[in-house]
């Protein structure tokens, strides 16, 4: 990986092309954006007014080079009721833990979208399966070679190429685990103001290297939650878990007791601006499903009777905030809630209930955690067992596969299909289905 692409400092100009089939016989608009090293000559090209519902075709020229046509896709209209959509959901792409199979699968299917909960990077890629020999980064520098590293892999291009992507972060666009502005133990940058330094600079190369309509981030505050609509038949909120959350107060470590801090109305995940956006969003939408894509799980997942182990940087570490959002979700009347989630490398099907501990409470919304595309996620697989036993709401999982998850949504039912990679350690490995669920209009989730 050489610093800055091998680009230089000079501004280099990029042509696009927007076509109305696969081949590029006919043009339907193009352009050329002006890049330059500031923004590590990344561009982002935003149309709008295009037809809604609509495949379009593109390609990007630079000097002598141009890139293959990949294929992108408008939402349908505002209002209307589309028959149906396919969602990939996909997180956790660890590229030194396994090939991504998942994104080869991915690249052969016909979707409207895909969307990303994030570990869309890891800050570190030790050599388990392949190395990515970089040092963790700390700087822009170091981030833009880590994503270097990462998006010259032809499954993930091929992935790209075939749909457009709604992305979101988790902790390893930044570092492990952090809570808002606070890194985790034993960080490189162990201080407040070097880890916002250090933030600023993932963001910016964040942004850098993903299809977002966002602006660039002027510092380490950068908000990126944000909606969008698949006409009256998906409302989709793109949540962010990490960069307002409290920092755990309950324990040092990520398993442990939860303290009476955890229940204090202010101890938040998504900090008040953001929870005050997804209210008015909720309140304000009349779609078939109510969509939440973001990364840590919300279920409870219950090790053992009582109070004393909880994953504290779940969901289940801010109880008081959960509920929030639950209430939130049923004030609003919300149709059929469903939150798409990634984080733990493992595959979890259950209901979002009032209380997780009742098996005859409300149930308000579904959650699916989709598996990891490469990230080990074999710690999990002997926790399963007890975990289910001891959550009623919790339908199912596994933590030995990775794969993607595909969503299939018409207006009377939504179908989840966790496509799972055989061995993701090996190249090439088989993929199939390993298990599906429906949540019909108005209902709960069951097995197909
Ligand atoms: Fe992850």
């Amino acid at each position: 990986m050489v610093p800055d692409g091998g680009m230089g400092p000079e501004p280099v100009t990029i042509g696009w092309q927007l076509g109305a089939d696969e081949n590029m016989a006919e043009i339907i608009a193009s352009g050329e954006v002006v890049t330059d090293a500031a923004f590590a000559h990344s561009a982002h090209v935003d149309l709008r007014d295009l037809e809604p519902a609509r495949t379009y075709w593109y390609r990007f020229f630079v000097g002598a080079y141009e890139t293959e046509i990949a294929r992108t896709r408008t939402t349908p209209a505002p209002g209307d009721m589309a028959e149906r959509l396919v969602l990939g959901h996909v997180s956790c792409q660890r590229i030194s833990q396994g090939y991504w199979t998942a994104f080869d699968d991915m690249a052969e299917h016909d979707l409207d979208a895909v969307l990303h909960c994030g570990d869309y990077i890891y800050e570190r890629n030790s050599a388990d399966v392949r190395e990515l020999d970089l040092p963790e980064p700390v700087d822009l520098a170091g981030y833009r070679l880590v994503y270097g590293g990462y998006k010259r892999e032809a499954p993930l291009q091929a992935a790209h190429r075939v749909a457009p992507w709604v992305v979101t972060w988790d902790d390893h666009e930044v570092e492990n685990n952090y809570q808002g502005d606070v890194p985790k133990k034993g960080s490189q940058t162990p201080d407040r103001d070097s880890f916002l330094a250090r933030r600023a600079a993932a963001y910016q190369a964040w942004w850098e290297h993903m299809p977002v309509r966002l602006p660039a981030p002027t510092g380490p505050d950068w908000p990126i939650h944000r909606g969008i609509d698949f006409g009256r038949l998906v409302s989709l909120s793109v949540l962010d878990t990490r960069q307002y959350r409290s920092d755990q107060v309950c324990a040092p470590a990520d398993i442990g007791p939860r303290c009476e801090g955890a229940f204090d109305p202010d101890f938040t995940v998504l900090g008040a601006e953001q929870e005050g956006w997804l209210r008015g969003r909720l309140a304000g939408s009349d779609s078939r499903f109510t969509v939440l894509q973001q990364q840590v799980v919300m279920q409870q997942w219950r090790f053992l009777p009582g109070d004393q182990a909880w994953n504290l940087d779940q969901w289940d570490g801010y109880p008081a905030a959960r509920r929030r959002l639950l209430d939130d979700l049923r004030a609003t009347e919300s149709a059929n809630p469903v939150v798409l989630t990634g984080d733990v490398h493992s595959s979890w099907v259950g209901s979002l209930a009032l209380d997780f501990d009742d098996p005859d409470a409300e149930v308000v919304g579904t959650e699916f955690v989709g598996t990891s595309v490469s990230s080990n996620g074999d710690l999990l697989e002997p926790v399963i067992p007890a975990v289910l036993a001891q959550s009623p709401h919790l339908r199912w999982a596994q933590a030995t596969n990775r794969g993607w998850t595909r969503h299939v949504v018409t207006p009377d039912e939504w179908r989840a299909e966790f496509r799972e990679v055989e061995d993701a350690t090996v190249e090439g490995s088989p993929v199939g289905v390993g298990t599906t669920w429906l949540v019909p209009d108005g209902g709960a989730v069951t097995s197909a």
